[in-house]
């Protein structure tokens, strides 16, 4: 089915929580300082409802929190105190991660830190914001599946000080994979061909839970996009016509000089955010998303009103969080974290619970991939550190795929990109490597605890891209 069907999702609906404030453009929005239960915790509740995916076709079963996808988005305050109680409504376990936040390890929401929430249960999450930005939350637990139902929403770290005149527009993006009746395509589920190529790549191309959905946006002020990618496997390169937007932020973080993104193709991985600030202007603006054939149009945003006096201001950079960087890496041995296997990849064989097994053996247990010659979850951390330790992390990609290597709890500065000195680096939880390409990250390594390190196309993580460093207290 091409990309480019027309589409309509009305999934967004029927909000539960009494809480919830009608977000301007669509998504409700829970203020968790503003809006919370007695105990001050927010609820976000796991249903499993029917709903149209596609128009015309027929309704299928979704998972929602809160009757909702995307979820609520969550808006806190930076330094601000986020407290959500997870109700499962599944007949499977979940639990809830907390996608680029520098949390507290025992919140992370991964199978390190916490055993399954199951069925009926339910979890509470504490945690600190420390960093203002764009991050989102989602099922550590059955990603693959449970994310594809419709599990995850935004989470937005609000500066101290508000932008002045600035409106912020949140743009989640997916891509689902229907049948051509409308209906969620289940046989797709653990297909390990599908994983041992790009993952599970969707047919039906939502932005905010719908299909080419309009957004109206105020001419006379500045728009803060941010765009999350909540796709299970699809890379994004999203473009915008009818204004060149400015690059201010990449998985949450502010980058050091903000730069317009004239000729320059943004690439956003599965799991990665950008947040784009688009000058006053009444011109319409589309959002586009650039794969190989045509543009495929995902959203229009609409503005109303005056535009004012031009707005030819600079345009400055957001506020630091302050993200300690890694100076001096002289003598620090690089951990070599070696990507292989998939389709065209020529792996014989890997590691499977210690065991080495030939490719055959692999796929019948579910893998397809490995990282240094093991498939899956290791005992062994990839890397164990102290406290406060200069963590340098050297990515290798031999396989025919690009990747999107997430690393829990903190942020990865890159240093080289095949040996050569990295342009325009950035932080990044999110980070994509093309077939072939080898990338040297660094961070200090101050979070104490088990952290995750996996691609993030979630079938590559289940067919075995999944390993994990330890930060010793
Ligand atoms: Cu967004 Cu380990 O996940
Ligand atoms: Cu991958």
């Amino acid at each position: 089915m091409p990309l480019t069907r027309r589409q309509m999702l009305t999934g967004a609906s029927a909000v539960s929580a009494a809480a919830v404030a009608a977000g301007t453009f669509g998504i409700p929005h829970l203020h968790i300082t503003a809006h919370a239960a007695d105990d001050g915790f927010t609820e976000l509740k796991i249903e499993k409802m029917p709903r149209l995916l596609m128009e015309g076709g027929k309704e299928t079963e979704l998972w929602l929190y809160n009757g909702m996808s995307p979820g609520p988005e969550l808006r806190v305050k930076r330094h601000g105190e986020v407290k959500v109680r997870l109700i499962n409504g599944l007949d499977e376990p979940t639990m809830l991660h907390w996608h680029g936040i520098r949390i507290d390890n025992a919140m992370d929401g991964s199978p390190l830190t916490q055993n399954p929430v199951p069925p009926g249960e339910s979890f509470d999450y504490v945690f600190g914001a420390p960093d203002a930005g764009t991050y989102w939350y989602h099922p550590h637990l059955g990603s693959s599946r449970q994310v594809e139902h419709g599990l995850y929403g935004a989470l937005i770290v609000e500066e101290e000080e508000l932008l002045d005149d600035v409106e912020d527009i949140t743009l989640v993006m997916d891509d689902w994979l229907i049948n051509d009746d409308g209906t969620l395509n289940q046989e797709a589920f653990g297909d390990i061909r599908m994983a041992a190529h790009g993952g599970r790549l969707g047919n039906w191309f939502t932005v905010n839970g719908k299909s080419r959905p309009r957004i109206a946006a105020p001419a006379g002020k500045r728009l803060r996009l941010r765009l999350i990618n909540c796709a299970n496997a699809r890379v994004m390169f999203p473009q915008l016509k009818g204004a060149v937007p400015v690059l201010v932020a990449l998985d949450g973080q502010p980058i050091e000089r903000p730069r317009e993104l004239a000729g320059e193709q943004l690439a956003l991985g599965p799991g990665g955010r950008a947040d784009l600030i688009v000058r006053r202007g009444s011109d319409e603006i589309t959002l586009a998303h650039v794969g190989r054939a045509e543009p495929l149009e995902v959203a229009y945003i609409e503005r109303t009103g005056e535009p004012g006096e031009a707005d030819t201001a600079d345009i400055a950079p957001l506020p630091d969080n302050g993200l300690p960087k890694p100076v001096n890496l002289d003598g620090i041995k690089p951990v070599e974290l070696v990507m292989e296997g998939g389709a065209m990849g020529g792996m014989q064989g890997a590691k499977l619970r210690g065991r080495d097994v030939g490719m055959r053996e692999l796929v019948e247990n579910g893998m397809a991939w490995a990282f240094n010659g093991v498939a899956g979850m290791t005992e062994e951390p990839l890397a164990s550190y102290k406290l406060g330790d200069t963590a340098v992390i050297e990515f290798v990609n031999k396989t025919a795929w690009p990747h999107a290597m997430h690393l829990h709890g903190m942020h990865m500065w890159p240093v080289e990109v095949n040996g050569e000195p990295a342009q325009d680096p950035a932080w990044r939880d999110t980070l994509m490597l093309d077939p072939d390409q080898r990338i040297k990250v660094a961070f200090i390594a101050d979070n104490p605890g088990k952290w995750m390190l996996h691609c993030h196309m979630l079938e590559h993580q289940e067919a075995g891209m999944m390993t994990w460093v330890d930060v010793e207290t």
